[in-house]
């Protein structure tokens, strides 16, 4: 063994990639991303130094009261192991304190302040060229068949599912490959934690490949590169590779940081690769929401359905949306009469990075638009009218721009 992958050596030794950084700039290693190898003597210091860690918390007490510091403690850079070795030398004082600490500990977490920001799943968006498998990858993970059932196998709208996989939920985003639905896909990078690029072997990259990596990289999201039906017989995943340096984009195993992932979305080979990757990017971004918190959300789309009204697809960023609550999107409102997750059941409630369909918006909001929530009727109405006023008072000042009237307005 010479040099190693930091994820690679994360797995090995059993620890979170986060962990694995924070050591590295506490020894000062520079490193690109966790798919950047280091050399042979920092895994030794690294694995001296959670050695030395693992000691410490051997004695649960100890442990107790450096977890009684805080979140700060646990933030701040890695304790050396200097630092350690006093931690070490401590048990008895560390014991005789253990109590009253723990007490600390629990009252500091109780108060809004202190209290930790739980994480939440990933939003992936999953973007390419037309034909080249976005919806089979997600139906091959969802297992389930919705690109079978697609009118001419083009998906019109965006779709967003969530998904349990075995490593945990994520949430999908599908966008049309389609060149016609170019806005709505770049809203659709907006909402996204990570964006995958689906590349097919047979055909590499093409004009709205190169799309999808700029929407992706102007939304400043990490990517990841599938490269999906990889079991063609005229699959040519090494002239992607090829062709994405061209971009300026290298793969990791030409030693560049990007991931590119080999799949196919009908034998599934690569699948549980593509999703190991997806959560190892996802704990590096520490994507956290507070299900408490102020309700904030996107709009994915919204559509009138012949029967039921006007239903909308929104994304649930922050806080908690329950049936009955005043929604606020644009100018117009609404309020929440029937709620159903992304596999169609009816739910009350929704937590941070779920997918939920709303019925009882008064009008069709528009993809991408900011969904507030209000106390009230009342309330709603008066976010409403203020933003009338806003857009009105914009208009005005436009016009008066374009055909002055006064010598004010020339000024
Ligand atoms: P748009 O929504 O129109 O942009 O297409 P898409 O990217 O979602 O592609 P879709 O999943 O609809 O797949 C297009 C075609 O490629 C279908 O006929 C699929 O059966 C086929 N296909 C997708 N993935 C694979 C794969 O891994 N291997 C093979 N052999 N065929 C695949
Ligand atoms: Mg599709």
């Amino acid at each position: 063994m010479s040099k190693v992958r930091i994820y690679t050596l994360a797995k090995d030794l059993g620890v979170e990639n986060a962990r694995m950084l924070e050591i590295l700039d506490g020894l000062g290693v520079a490193y690109k991303s966790v798919s950047s190898t280091i050399e042979e003597d920092t895994v030794e210091l690294i694995k001296q130094i959670l050695e030395e860690e693992g000691a410490a918390q051997a004695a649960p007490e100890a442990a107790q009261a450096a977890d009684a510091q805080g979140p700060q403690a646990q933030g701040s850079a890695p304790q050396g192991p200097a630092a350690q070795a006093v931690a070490q030398a401590q048990p008895a004082a560390a014991q005789a304190v253990a109590e009253p600490e723990a007490a600390t500990a629990e009252q500091a977490s109780s108060e809004p302040a202190a209290r930790e920001i739980p994480h939440r799943a990933p939003v992936v968006t999953i973007m390419g060229h037309v034909d080249h498998g976005k919806t089979s990858l997600l139906d091959y993970i969802r297992k389930t068949r919705v690109a079978a059932k697609e009118a001419g196998g083009i998906t019109q709208h965006v779709g967003a599912f969530e998904a349990k996989t075995s490593k945990g939920r994520i949430v999908f985003i599908d966008t049309p490959g389609h060149e016609a639905f170019t806005t709505i896909r770049a809203r659709g990078a907006n909402v996204a934690d990570i964006a995958i690029i689906v590349i097919a072997a047979d055909d590499s990259l093409m004009p709205q490949t190169r799309e999808a990596i700029a929407h992706a990289q102007a939304a400043k999201v990490p990517m990841i590169v599938a490269i999906n039906k990889v079991d063609l017989p005229q699959a040519d995943p090494e002239r992607v590779k090829t062709d994405l340096t061209q971009l300026n984009l290298v793969p990791e195993e030409y030693g560049g940081d990007l991931i590119v992932v080999p799949v196919s979305a009908k034998t599934g080979e690569g699948v549980e690769d593509l999703l190991e990757y997806i959560s190892l990017t996802a704990e590096l971004e520490d994507l956290r929401a507070d299900p408490k918190g102020e309700f904030s959300g996107v709009v994915i789309e919204g559509k009138v359905d012949k029967q039921a009204g006007v239903l909308a697809t929104v994304m649930v960023q922050e806080g908690t949306l329950r049936v009955g609550d005043f929604l606020v999107v644009g100018e117009s409102y609404g309020k929440i009469k029937a709620m159903t997750d992304s596999a169609g059941a009816r739910i009350k409630d929704a937590g941070p990075s779920t997918p939920v369909q709303v019925l009882g918006f008064s009008a069709v909001p528009a993809s991408g638009e900011k969904v507030q929530s209000a106390k009230n009727e009342h309330a709603a109405r008066e976010v409403i009218a203020t933003r009338a006023d806003v857009r009105r008072d914009e208009e005005n000042a436009r016009d008066r721009r374009r055909n002055p009237r006064t010598l004010e307005d020339i000024m």
